[in-house]
């Protein structure tokens, strides 16, 4: 299967060659240099490894995820053909009337309205396990906290039987690998496990094992009442499914780690708690979760001044664009004051994250939790981890004083 190749042979005069593997190791360890490097190069560069476009500036990423028309999603978000034929016609990778449609059903269950029950057993849950780890020397607060309230309470809600659930981690940690070009040996080692789960969640024996009153025991009602096709259906649980659990681990650990690595930040915190949506706006800024999407230009546009042709595809990188000195000052300052609302972290336009809300809330149960309870956060190591689509931590061992 080739590649889809897409940057014109003669690229814009005005665009700047970047030759950087954007998932190699050494430069995923610590990207923010090179992500530098391409904002300093112009509005738009040409990541010439991956033939794709770059942004990397927040005002060009924010203006084209915000514009559906001129840069679709149809044709995949990711830089893998595979991926991208997988993931045909998904709520990720479809543009209006088709996403619109699958929107309004994905978010049902996402609206505020409906998660504002939740946050009494999210609080008891953290609370619990909070008290239960304070005082114990070194804990691994990935394993112990993150993954507390994605893998209790979101995928019991999503309402797989219990083998479904047992292996959600795995279908998104490949999910995340195989967004990487084919050829790189951990996208192409996600493939089997992603067949794995389309096979699970196709399987006709499923609706009638799902939790009854569970996100997707209601959707598979709505295929029995004849408003949505059973194609919908797996397509729309797979939208609950991948990016439910990681992104959220994800994001969780990286604001505990950097409140461990700025004392001051978490002393501030401590004195004025009213300040934890901003600081967890302000962590997923810094640390942005996922590294980026795709859109493809459905006819020739112009962008900031680059000529972008019909087809050509830009890769949108949010960890970058949420850097930019030109939208925030200091910008690799953790600063829990700073409204950072407006980053990228959660996408923008039509596909800004739909369980971002959820996302937010999970945080700030852990955030108020670890407040009230926890003096200092002592960090004693830390892994980061090797997926090709995240960013953030596999370990984080910590003393909770
Ligand atoms: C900190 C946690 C999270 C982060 C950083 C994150 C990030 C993102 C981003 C960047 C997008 C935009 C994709 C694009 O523009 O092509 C997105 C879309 C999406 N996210 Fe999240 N996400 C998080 C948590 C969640 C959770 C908890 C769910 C739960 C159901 C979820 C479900 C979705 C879905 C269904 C989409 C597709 C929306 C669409 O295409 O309209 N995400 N997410």
């Amino acid at each position: 299967m080739t590649e889809l190749n897409t940057l014109p042979a003669d690229s814009p005069s005005n665009v700047i060659p970047i030759d950087y593997d954007i998932f190699d190791d050494a430069i995923r360890a610590d990207p923010f240099p090179i992500y530098r490097e391409i904002r300093d190069s112009g509005p738009v560069c040409a990541l010439t490894r991956h033939d794709v476009f770059g942004v990397a500036r927040h005002a060009e990423a924010k203006s084209i995820l915000e514009n559906w028309a001129d840069f679709s999603s149809a044709s995949g978000v990711t830089m893998n053909s595979i991926t991208n034929e997988v993931m045909n016609g998904s709520l990720l990778q479809s543009d209006p009337p088709v996403h619109t449609q699958m929107r309004k059903v994905v978010m049902r269950p996402l609206a505020p309205s409906q998660l504002s029950g939740l946050r009494g057993r999210l609080t008891e849950l953290t609370r619990e396990r909070v008290a239960q780890l304070k005082g114990k020397g070194p804990i691994e607060i990935v394993g112990q906290l993150a993954t507390l309230l994605p893998l209790s309470v979101v995928s019991e809600l999503v309402g797989l039987p219990e083998e479904g659930r047992d292996n959600m981690l795995d279908w998104a940690n490949a999910s995340f690998n195989t967004v990487a070009p084919v050829g790189h040996p951990r996208a192409d080692a996600g493939f089997s496990v992603i067949e794995g789960m389309v096979k699970y969640l196709t399987d006709p024996s499923l609706p009638s094992r799902l939790r009854p009153g569970s996100w997707a025991a209601g959707l598979w009602s709505e295929v029995e009442a004849g408003e949505i096709s059973p194609d919908d259906f797996s397509s729309v649980v797979q939208a609950y499914v991948m990016p439910s659990l990681d992104t959220t681990i994800y994001g969780m650990g990286n604001l505990i780690w950097l409140l461990a690595s700025n004392p001051d930040q978490w002393a501030l915190l401590k004195s004025q708690p009213a300040l934890i949506p901003r600081c967890i706006n302000e962590a997923l800024r810094l640390e942005a979760p996922v590294l980026g999407f795709v859109r493809q230009a459905t006819r020739d546009v112009e962008v900031s001044g680059i000529a972008i042709p019909e087809g050509a595809r830009l890769m949108m990188l949010l960890g970058a664009a949420n850097r930019d000195e030109r939208r925030y000052e200091n910008p690799d300052l953790f600063d829990i004051q700073r409204d950072a609302r407006d980053h990228l972290a959660f996408g923008a336009g039509i596909h800004r994250c739909a369980g971002g809300n959820l996302a937010m809330l999970e945080l700030a149960t852990v955030l108020e939790e670890l407040v009230k309870q926890i003096d200092h956060l002592e960090l004693v190591s830390e892994l980061r981890s090797d997926n090709l689509g995240l960013r953030g931590f596999s370990e984080i061992e910590m003393v909770l004083h």
